[in-house]
């Protein structure tokens, strides 16, 4: 296929097509059809798509879908399940998807079939599972797991945050799970006050084993747990998911509590495996089991389901539409679900990190715009922060308004009002409200004309804002894995499509190039890099201030 696809013929029918149709607005298609909503709405198992608030007509999705065979997504989707490098720069498959096949198809990674150790993985996750469960697992002075820490970042932290919220009610025993990713030592002293140390299990979650945040966190961690408790050999209290078992071993996790993870994981898609371990101890081993079913039953749908009704594509297809023909730079996402709290940041780097790119394939500069900023906040929250840019702002700003159907039933109206509130926010952005309307308003309560007339021109909004909306059936174990397969495969698409490589980050290692050199100079006496002026300047200031 040709690198740069807005050379493309069915590129250009797209932004003919755009032309065409970008000033309508979309009250006017919901006027003239009243199946639009029928036509443009979809049902895979517990999740229902709404897609008909977009700013298409019954054209755009076929030209779309064009544009995507001729990108070669069927080759590429086969490509992503049958274990080629698709992360071409790291020369490595992304196989997320093998961890959530229950199939004992062999699956080869450099002439070896992967399945029997993911298998293997399992039936160790399982086991530690019991041992916990059934606190045949004691801490060193003999107590049963109460807290357990979770030490990691990135992929390694935000799979397992957003699965133990989404799902502790789901939770098989009174385990309290925390976290700590981040290397400010606010972070870390706040976990610790809540923990019982007697009482617990950290698990270092570190593909890499040599993440500085993670390591530096581990290490602290480790002795202040001794000095908590003095005289006992205290590694028990420690597990690791990482592909680096030897260092593990040398940090002192026994062998029996080493989980391990393939470097054809890559982080962001790795709660799947043994970097689920939080979420599986929580919930317990049929509930993991049914996390991966729900991941499964959405790659299936994905693999098998023509482009016109395959969800993770639609969704894809739309977010091409506004980035690359319509200008948008951003998406928000927007769940009407305490329980999805963290989707908004696991969103942001599975997308934003998979998806920020601007080289092609053949290393060549891209002339058109990728991975859009991932933002948002949970509903109604969103509603009385941000939502009034939404409606009146002036850049273009598409939404995934996320509902779920069945929320807790002990305060049944709390729920009707949240979902009202999705809908109606949701409505306000697809017709907002003319001018005339709200002069009519105004006079009608008794206004000043000259005034009411000044007055309407702020209170018209324009509405014709695009927005989809999810309907989850109720958060489960397998509605969220297949949630997040939805994302994850949708993202999958845009990069396919964009000629990227979704699945390296050279820009974040950049980052954790530069930080040892800049280290060793905030903590050194002299200079030892050369900086520019304001680094130099931000280091010194530093080190006079906290001195
Ligand atoms: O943020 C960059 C990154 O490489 C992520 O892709 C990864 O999830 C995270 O760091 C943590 O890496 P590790 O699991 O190796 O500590």
């Amino acid at each position: 296929m040709k690198t740069n696809i807005t050379e493309l013929p069915e590129w250009q029918a797209l932004t003919a097509h755009h032309q065409q149709i970008a000033t309508t607005h979309m009250q006017d298609w919901f006027d003239a059809d009243p199946e639009r909503f029928a036509r443009m709405s979809l049902h895979f198992n517990d999740i229902f798509l709404d897609y008909s608030k977009n700013r298409i007509t019954s054209e755009t999705l076929p030209l779309l879908i064009r544009l995507a065979s001729a990108a070669g997504l069927r080759g590429k989707i086969e490509e992503l399940f049958t274990g080629k490098a698709v992360n071409f720069t790291e020369g490595r498959a992304a196989l997320h998807t093998a961890l959530r096949d229950p199939s004992a198809t062999p699956l080869l990674q450099h002439g070896q079939d992967i399945k029997p150790a993911i298998n293997h993985a399992l039936q160790q996750i399982n086991a530690f599972i019991r041992k916990v469960h059934s606190g045949e697992w004691r801490g060193s002075t003999g107590k049963p797991v109460r807290d357990i820490i979770n030490i990691g970042i990135g992929g390694s932290h935000l799979g397992p945050l957003l699965g133990v919220n989404a799902l502790s009610d789901y939770a098989t025993l009174n385990l309290r799970c925390h976290f700590i990713s981040n290397i400010d030592t606010m972070h870390v002293s706040e976990v610790l006050k809540q923990i019982d140390p007697e009482a617990s299990l950290f698990i270092i979650s570190s593909k890499s084993f040599t993440t500085l945040e993670t390591t530096t966190n581990a290490n602290t961690l480790k002795a202040w747990l001794q000095a908590q408790i003095p005289g006992k050999n205290i590694n028990i209290h420690f597990a690791a998911v990482t592909a680096a078992a030897a260092k593990a071993t040398a940090f002192g996790v026994p062998v029996a509590q080493i989980f391990p993870v393939w470097d054809w994981v890559g982080g962001r898609y790795s709660i799947w495996s043994s970097i689920g371990l939080p979420l599986a101890l929580l919930i317990g081993e049929e509930n993991f089991q049914e996390f991966l079913r729900g991941a499964h039953a959405m790659d299936e749908h994905f693999r098998h389901t023509d482009f016109e009704f395959n969800m993770p594509v639609i969704m894809a297809l739309l977010g091409i539409w506004y980035i690359n023909f319509f200008g948008a730079n951003n998406h928000a996402i927007v769940p009407y679900s305490h329980q999805l709290t963290h989707l908004r940041t696991y969103l942001q780097q599975a997308d934003m990190e998979s998806n920020g790119k601007n080289i092609s394939r053949d290393g060549t500069l891209l002339p058109y715009a990728t991975g859009p900023i991932i933002w948002g906040e949970q509903g109604c929250n969103a509603q009385h922060a941000f939502h009034q840019l939404l409606h009146q702002g002036q850049h273009f700003i598409p939404v995934d308004f996320i509902l779920v159907a069945q929320g807790q039933q002990n305060f049944a109206q709390h729920h009707d009002i949240l979902v009202a509130s999705g809908l109606s926010q949701a409505q306000a952005l697809l017709y907002g409200k003319s001018y005339d309307a709200a002069l009519a308003e105004l006079i009608a309560a008794g206004a000043d004309k000259t005034a009411a007339e000044i007055l309407a021109r702020h209170k018209s909004i324009p509405g014709n804002k695009p927005s989809n909306l999810l309907f989850v059936n109720s958060i489960t174990p397998r509605s969220l894995g297949a949630l997040l397969a939805l994302y994850e495969h949708k993202i999958f698409v845009q990069g396919a499509i964009w000629n990227i490589n979704s699945f390296d980050q050279w820009g974040v290692e950049l980052g954790k190039q530069l930080l040892p050199r800049i280290l060793a100079d905030v903590t050194g006496a002299a200079e030892l890099e050369p900086h520019d002026s304001s680094t130099r300047g931000l280091i010194n200031h530093y080190k006079k201030v906290k001195a």
